[in-house]
């Protein structure tokens, strides 16, 4: 049974460790420590069959009208089965729930988030983004992501 919940034991942030390190160690995401995990882990959810994280999202506020989905995967034998797609839609709703309008993404899957009703636009749409963040980025000089922004 599908289900999606916060991550909850030792077991679900290893299984997530390895998940998104996994799609990090092909450039594909931003890496996170255990640490990391651990200290977002409020804003996380996961997709889990069988007791098993197949799936992960994290759902970042920057402002009262601004959220960015963040540490989005899914297990590659479990691609193509709509798990990306109820991930981000379960990171909307709870954007939705706290009166926020806007939430984006940096991505190099942009046809994915397109296909989810999202468009892509300028990083100068973002400025909460890149002065917060993406200035500390170690690719900030070379980052080849993709904005996409859905108003909700
Ligand atoms: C991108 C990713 C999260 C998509 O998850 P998924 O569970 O395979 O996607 P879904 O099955 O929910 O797809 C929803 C729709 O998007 C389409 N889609 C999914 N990935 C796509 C892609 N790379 N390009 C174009 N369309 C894509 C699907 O065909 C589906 O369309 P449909 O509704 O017409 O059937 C997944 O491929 C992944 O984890 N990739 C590796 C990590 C990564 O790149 N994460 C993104 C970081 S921002």
């Amino acid at each position: 049974m599908l289900t999606i919940r916060r991550p909850s034991s030792e077991q679900d942030f290893n299984q997530l460790y390895e998940l998104i390190n996994f799609f990090a160690a092909k450039f594909e995401m931003l890496p996170k420590t255990l640490d990391e995990l651990y200290h977002s882990a409020q804003a996380f959810r996961v997709m889990v069959i069988d007791d098993k994280v197949v799936g992960s999202a994290h759902l970042d506020l920057f402002t009262p009208t601004l959220a960015e989905v963040k540490s989005l995967a899914v297990d590659a034998k479990h691609q193509g089965q709509g798990i990306g797609r109820l991930l981000v839609e379960d990171c909307e709703k709870e954007a939705k729930d706290l009166g926020i309008k806007n939430i984006f993404a940096l991505t190099y899957k942009e046809k994915f988030f397109e296909k989810i009703g999202y468009k892509q636009v300028s990083m100068d749409a973002l400025p909460e983004k890149v002065y917060k963040e993406c200035v500390k980025c170690r690719y900030y000089n070379n980052c080849n992501e993709i904005a996409v922004l859905k108003i909700l």
